[in-house]
């Protein structure tokens, strides 16, 4: 029995803890599940799954940088038949709500999965991704109002299932484009995705990454996404999953009072096999060390513990 309460609600799924991997960053599960218990989990968010199969970008795909990740790896995944077939059969082992992240092309593909998944036992929910910088044909249905309005309005109409948007981060209007999604049916927003960069090789005079773009996660996007999450907070009643450069308890915290009801864990997988549940230990401890037994009550609490305001310089 926990000694605080770290339960939280997204729409119709109760999650025994906030913590959750951040699509991408976790496969389908199997590569962690020999190093950490997946049943620990407050969800599964799994890796993108798009109609047809795909093959990824050409290497170099993964890059590290300073205090950040550079990935083109282009939505990699299985396609719905290969998900249903090989990946479905081992998520239903576990007991955590198990979240799709969806890509396409255009509306019809986005269509296409959540149709096909949405009979699927223990597939409890739907990550919409609206912005992956690193594929050609750019997943740009994220950065108007009217865009997000739209494909919340069309999946919403073909599934019960929970539907949480992922919102693009490159927008100067984030607050906006979440009610639009609250507006036609979302369940929760989750903010933010990787944000699109390069880098070059001197010596070789070259862009690094085989697909020269792609998308920056880690400790360097964390202000970014904490400010999204904090705009987002303002704007909307629904659940915020706040995600980026959340490698410890303190970070998951920071979101939390930044008013995200939930958060992933991503590039801090790849440096520490065990990141969520040392996340989710952190997380207890700094509650507990802080007198406090419920991590709900803290959702959203630095707008409500703001000092007195003062004018700011952006630049
Ligand atoms: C290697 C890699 C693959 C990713 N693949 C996906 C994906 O398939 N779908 C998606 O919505 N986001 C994807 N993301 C973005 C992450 O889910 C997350 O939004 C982003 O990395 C920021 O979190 P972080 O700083 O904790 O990694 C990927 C990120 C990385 C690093």
């Amino acid at each position: 029995m926990n000694r605080v309460d770290l339960s939280v609600s997204i729409g119709n799924l109760h999650l025994s803890n906030p913590i959750m991997p951040a699509s991408g960053t976790f496969g389908y599960g199997q590569e962690y599940a020999g190093l950490i218990d997946l049943n620990d989990l407050g969800a599964i968010v799994s890796k993108a799954v798009s109609p047809l199969p795909r093959p990824g970008n050409h290497p170099p795909r993964m890059v590290e940088l300073k205090g950040a990740l550079l990935n083109s790896i282009g939505l990699q995944n299985p396609g719905i038949d290969g998900f249903i077939e090989k990946k479905v059969p081992f998520l239903q082992e576990f007991s955590p709500p198990v979240v799709v992240n969806v890509v396409g092309n255009d509306l019809q593909e986005y269509l296409q999965v959540v149709e096909a998944l949405d009979p699927v036992q223990r597939v409890n929910g739907f990550e919409i991704n609206l912005s992956c910088p690193n594929v050609q044909k750019g997943l740009e249905f994220g950065t108007t109002v009217e865009g997000v309005a739209h494909i919340t309005r069309e999946l919403r109409a073909v599934t019960q299932k929970d539907l949480w948007m992922k919102l693009t981060p490159t927008v100067p209007n984030p607050g906006e484009l979440g009610k639009a999604a609250e507006g036609e049916g979302a369940d929760a927003l989750v903010a933010i995705n990787t944000i699109g960069g390069m880098t070059i090789d001197a010596e070789a005079r070259r862009p690094v990454l085989g697909a020269k773009f792609g998308g920056v996660s880690g400790p360097a996007i964390k202000a970014v996404a904490l400010k999204y999450v904090w705009l987002l907070y303002e704007a909307v009643s629904i659940p915020i999953v706040g995600v980026g450069g959340i490698f410890n308890g303190t970070d998951a915290i920071e979101f939390v009072l930044a008013g995200a009801t939930a958060i992933q864990v991503g590039t801090a997988n790849f440096v520490n096999p065990t990141a969520m549940p040392d996340v989710l230990h952190e997380i207890e401890a700094w509650l507990e060390q802080h007198g406090e037994s419920n991590l709900r009550d803290l959702i959203g609490q630095a707008h409500r513990t703001q000092g007195v305001a003062t004018p700011i310089q952006n630049h």
